[in-house]
């Protein structure tokens, strides 16, 4: 249950949190016309952090890209912005969505008469799936859904009309029992989880599907990239993998900022590995909980 915040950023003033209301003729709540950012403060040694915020926020940019959405304000400006409402909220950590939108003038397909919306909210946010699976893992399926090829709609950037497919995807798993959902490409080949990146670790080495797979370019896949590399470990960034080796696979894990390194304990109800946190996910998680909780890698902060 989502117990509401004091208030929310609204192109350019604080607004309260009953009073952050929008057009039910917004064209982005017709037709998904938005872009937006899921981004963690962390309550780090350094106090409260964002992680990797000028990534989320050249992510946000470019998301705007290929749809005209021109963002009205600046980095600097959103900066202010979200550190303001996070100091004012007082959250020493919390979960941040920019997201900006067309909002409401014509409701024609074109949204050129639309105005652009920029709306920053921030609240208290856990662990996505759940403490328990961070430790233990979760039971996956892999979905009947198929994700959009980049062909037919830009996969790598973060636009809000393509979570239809990631609900239909994580429900259908739900519904059946299972945490979450692998989703496959076009192709049939392993693509990403609705909210994550995955991973998997096959002797030794590890493989994750490239962009071109109809994946987010998502900022924890790179973390975990970086920080596997620096352990030593060899990564495949541009893997495809089938459906058929996530069964056999040594290891498997999601990253994402909700889900952060999770853990994946079956797929289909087939055990990966002994249907644990596999040793090298283990390494790993420590290594990306060990740079959260210091907070002291700079380049990968902004302290509020
Ligand atoms: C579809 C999808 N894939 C991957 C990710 C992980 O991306 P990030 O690590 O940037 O949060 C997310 C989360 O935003 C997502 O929604």
């Amino acid at each position: 249950m989502f117990e509401g915040t004091d208030r929310i950023w609204m192109d350019g003033e604080f607004v309260d949190f009953e009073d952050a209301q929008t057009h039910v003729l917004t064209h982005a709540l017709h037709y998904g016309t938005g872009v937006f950012e899921g981004v963690r403060c962390y309550d780090t040694e350094q106090g409260p952090a964002i992680f990797r915020w000028e990534e989320h926020l050249d992510r946000l940019y470019k998301s705007a890209k290929p749809y005209d959405l021109d963002i009205e304000f600046s980095k600097a400006e959103l900066t202010e912005a979200t550190t303001e409402l996070i100091e004012t909220e007082g959250f020493e950590s919390c979960y941040i969505r920019p997201i900006v939108y067309y909002g409401f003038d014509s409701l024609g397909v074109s949204p050129k008469s639309c105005p652009t919306k920029t709306t920053i909210a921030a609240w208290p946010w856990g662990a996505y799936l759940g403490e328990e699976a961070l430790e233990e893992g979760v039971d996956v399926m892999v979905s009947s859904w198929r994700k959009h090829a980049s062909s037919q709609i830009p996969t790598n950037i973060k636009t809000t009309g393509l979570y239809v497919n990631s609900m239909l995807a994580g429900e259908e798993a739900r519904r059946n029992g299972y945490t979450e959902a692998i989703v496959l490409n076009k192709e049939g080949n392993v693509a990403e989880g609705p909210g994550e990146n995955i991973f998997m670790v096959r002797d030794g080495e590890i493989y994750t599907p490239g962009l071109a797979e109809s994946i987010l370019e998502g900022i924890t896949r790179n973390t975990a990239i970086t920080l596997a590399e620096e352990m030593g470990y060899t990564v495949h960034e541009e893997a495809t993998i089938s459906r058929g080796e996530l069964y056999t696979a040594d290891e498997l894990f999601f990253t994402g900022t909700a889900a952060e390194v999770t853990p994946i304990r079956s797929v289909d109800d087939n055990e990966i590995g002994e249907g644990t946190k596999g040793p090298v996910t283990d390494e790993l998680q420590s290594a990306f909980f060990d740079v959260i909780e210091s907070g002291d890698r700079e380049e990968w902060f902004h302290y509020v």
